[in-house]
């Protein structure tokens, strides 16, 4: 079992930096997820830890140990990737047992350890097979396992269900999910995916352009974004914009005049007579008349352009004033059709505001 500390971490390409001042402290036994868009540097980052990829600055350590120079078969870590990187002419078992055999693992020692991770993995009557022979959700289990039976300090993986189908990754998050809470190791998990990153993570990392936007818990991240970025990644439909005018305490457009929240009021009055953006998830707006959210200086206008019913509830998308657009979740059973005009109400209470300059969130500026 082991922390995991970057300090001031960079990785430069020639003259590209891909990893800028990385600072983190993972904490033993935490199920660390590193997320954001493609290109962000994930990868560059779980690979520093690894070893594969020289860090070009800062300090990377294991447990209490400075590993920067030490090479990855030193490090007490296992990798997971995507594409599981089996051995195709070699069986489950011999997949498995690779890297212990390498290590000259005594030999009771390895059948303990690979029947103990295959029946945790629900494999063991796959031992026998080789790759090809199994469907794709089994072989990132035998990749998950060969990274088990290595028993490690931190478990490394990058990606690892991207290639399953739907489902299966549904099925397959659930699984390591639970994996991790049975063994407690620490794991630092890499992925695109945001729904991933909420549903797995103790703690998520989000990444954008090499650098760190922000660490926190995944309800955190949700509720409090630091920015536009983190509010705009984190949550699935986004986040909406829309673009007003801070005056006196209240953001105003020709379509709407909100007034958030006490705190939120107050930090809006130093924007006074700027644009900003109003942040509002599509859950927190409702179609006046048929929503629990109280009616009060909380009125946007909006034309539906768009329908879309979930079954247990209703998708609209609405252009409000022709030039910007917002998505919201309303009851299923609302009536409402494209092309009306209907006047949404958003819950104060949930409003965020971005300045357009830093993008930061003036809740906490
Ligand atoms: N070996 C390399 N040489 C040059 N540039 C690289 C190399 N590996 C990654 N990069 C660049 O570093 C940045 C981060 O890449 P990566 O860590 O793979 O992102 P992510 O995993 O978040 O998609 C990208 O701009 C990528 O093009
Ligand atoms: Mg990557």
């Amino acid at each position: 079992m082991a922390e995991v500390i970057l300090e001031s971490v960079y990785k430069r390409f020639g003259n590209v930096t891909a990893v800028e001042d990385f600072s983190l402290h993972i904490k033993d036994e935490e199920f660390m997820v590193f997320v954001g868009p493609s290109g962000c540097g994930k990868t560059t980052t779980l690979r520093m830890i690894a070893g594969l990829e020289e860090i070009s600055d800062g300090t990377l350590r294991i447990g209490d140990r400075v590993v920067n120079d030490v090479p990855p078969k030193d490090r007490d870590i296992a990798m997971v990737f995507q594409n599981y990187a089996l051995y195709p002419h070699m069986n489950v078992h011999q997949n498995m047992s690779f890297g212990l055999r390498l290590r000259k693992t005594p030999k009771a020692e390895i059948e303990r350890r690979v029947g103990d991770a295959a029946k945790l993995l629900q494999i063991d009557h796959l031992l026998d097979r080789r790759p090809r022979e199994l469907s794709g959700g089994q072989r990132q289990r035998v990749a998950l396992g060969r990274a088990i039976v290595r028993e490690p300090k931190v478990f490394l993986m990058d990606e690892p269900l991207s290639n399953l189908d739907a489902k299966l990754r549904v099925e397959m998050r659930a699984s390591i999910s639970k994996l991790h809470r049975r063994l407690g190791v620490t794991t630092v998990y890499v992925t695109h995916d945001q729904v991933e990153a909420m549903t797995m993570g103790t703690r998520i990392v989000v990444m954008k352009d090499g650098l760190i936007q922000q660490v926190d818990s995944p309800i955190n991240l949700y509720d409090k974004p630091v920015n536009r970025f983190v509010a705009g990644f984190m949550g699935s439909p986004a986040m909406n914009f829309l673009i007003g005018t801070a005056q006196n305490g209240r953001i105003t457009s020709p379509q709407f005049d909100l007034k958030p929240g006490g705190e939120l009021s107050q930090k809006l009055v130093s924007q006074s007579g700027k644009k900003v953006y109003v942040g509002i998830r599509p859950e927190n707006l409702g179609l006046r008349g048929a929503t629990s959210i109280p009616e009060g200086d909380n009125i946007i206008k909006a034309q539906i352009e768009v329908v879309e019913p979930l079954g247990a509830e209703t998708h609209i998308l609405a252009s409000v004033g022709g030039d910007q657009t917002l998505v919201a979740r309303i009851d299923a059973h609302a009536r409402v059709q494209a092309g009306d005009s209907v006047e949404l109400l958003a819950d104060l209470g949930f409003l965020h505001a971005f300045d357009l300059e830093h993008e930061h969130n003036l809740r906490f500026v």
